[in-house]
């Protein structure tokens, strides 16, 4: 099967799915879905457009057929659909998927961690920016108290997900004073935290490079209250730099995706909530898949379409991007997934 696997204009594999099951969110993050742009009537995606579960397996299975070995669900927030239990279930079954991870915010987490688990999920990676109820009520514009999720996380970990990653947004002069109490908040609790450099997905972010909290900052504050070394990646094309504590209490990631952007290793296509893929989390438009999986394309048709997608596949935004950020119409992060 994989003498058909597709290589992309310059070189690259396709390893890594995510799959995007709503575009609908309950938080608000000002750097993600601000409320004057996604307010009560933002047009949203109605269920009907949805590709259905049967659906997602089946362009799945179809990617699968050429080298896709990882799939990560994701949203907006893909707990909001109530029945994600089912989707998981289907695509565990499926041969030659190696890994199947959930990004969740963690808000409904407490309530669908069991399930999730009992469905086949192994592991969970949790949105979290701030551990001051303030600081996250703030950048996430909700009223929902930090502790739902951190409830969210141990029901995760008591369901048996594992490992348990949190990635954290910085943004300078919103939530950058949180670096040590998050560091130290995960060397306590077991989970691995990566923090992100804020990109300009999106066009609604208010993106700015002065914003961005760079990788070397965070690492060198880190540095200095903590003992750590770097250690290798854990497969190729791995997107956070890793960084280990010498006193044995875990590890912490970094995604530098503005300083040190990573496009050479990139294997990741984007599936939208309806069927779209994208090639890359700064396109402009997707490709449609539906209209395929909807009509009468058998799979071999549905395979043969992908492998010539990803056969004209050039895209390195991240490496492309101008000092003050890319230009142009691009798809918004609630939309394609993290
Ligand atoms: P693991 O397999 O759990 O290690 O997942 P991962 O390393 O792929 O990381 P995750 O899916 O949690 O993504 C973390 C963040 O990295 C995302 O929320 C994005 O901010 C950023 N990111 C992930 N993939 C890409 C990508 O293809 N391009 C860019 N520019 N950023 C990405
Ligand atoms: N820059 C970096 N990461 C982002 N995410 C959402 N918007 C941005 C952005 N502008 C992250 C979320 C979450 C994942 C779904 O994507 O924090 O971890
Ligand atoms: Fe929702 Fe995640 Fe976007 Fe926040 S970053 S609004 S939790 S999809
Ligand atoms: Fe991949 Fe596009 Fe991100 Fe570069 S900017 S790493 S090509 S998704």
């Amino acid at each position: 099967m994989l003498a058909s696997a597709p290589r992309d204009v310059l070189g690259r594999p396709l390893r890594d799915l995510r799959v995007s099951v709503t575009d609908r969110c309950n938080l608000r993050c000002r750097y993600c879905m601000p409320r004057e742009v996604f307010g009560n009537d933002f047009p949203f995606l109605e269920r009907d457009e949805l590709l259905t579960f049967e659906e997602i397996e089946r362009v799945v299975r179809a990617l699968v057929g050429l080298g896709v070995r990882k799939v990560r669900l994701t949203g907006g927030e893909p707990l909001l659909r109530r029945d994600l239990p089912d989707l998981v279930a289907r695509l565990c079954r499926i041969d030659d998927l190696e890994d199947l991870a959930l990004t969740s915010n963690g808000v409904l987490l407490g309530r669908m961690a069991g399930e999730l688990a009992a469905a086949g999920l192994r592991r969970v990676t949790v949105s979290l920016d701030a551990l001051d109820d303030a600081t996250f009520r703030a950048v996430s514009d909700t009223t929902i108290p930090v502790q739902t999720v951190l409830d969210g996380i141990v029901a995760a970990r008591a369901a048996g997900l594992a490992p348990i990653k949190v990635n954290a947004v910085l943004q300078r002069g919103v939530n950058d004073d949180q670096v040590e109490d998050l560091a130290g908040w995960a060397r306590d609790t077991g989970v691995t935290l990566r923090f992100i450099e804020f990109m300009d997905v999106g066009t609604t972010n208010q993106w700015k490079r002065d914003r961005v909290v760079p990788a070397v900052e965070v690492a060198d504050r880190i540095a200095a209250r903590w003992q750590i070394e770097p250690i290798d990646p854990d497969h190729p094309g791995e997107v956070a730099e890793r960084y280990r504590y010498t006193d044995g209490a875990g590890e912490v990631g970094i995604i530098a995706s503005v300083t040190r952007p990573f496009c050479g290793t990139c294997s990741r296509a984007r599936l939208s909530a309806i069927g779209e893929l994208y090639t890359c989390l700064f396109a402009a438009e997707g490709h449609d898949l539906r209209a395929l999986v909807r009509g009468d394309a058998d799979d071999t048709a549905l395979r043969a379409s992908v492998s010539a997608i990803w056969s004209r596949r050039d895209d390195r935004a991240s490496e492309l991007r101008a000092a003050d950020g890319l230009q142009g119409p691009r798809v918004e992060m609630s939309y394609i997934g993290g």
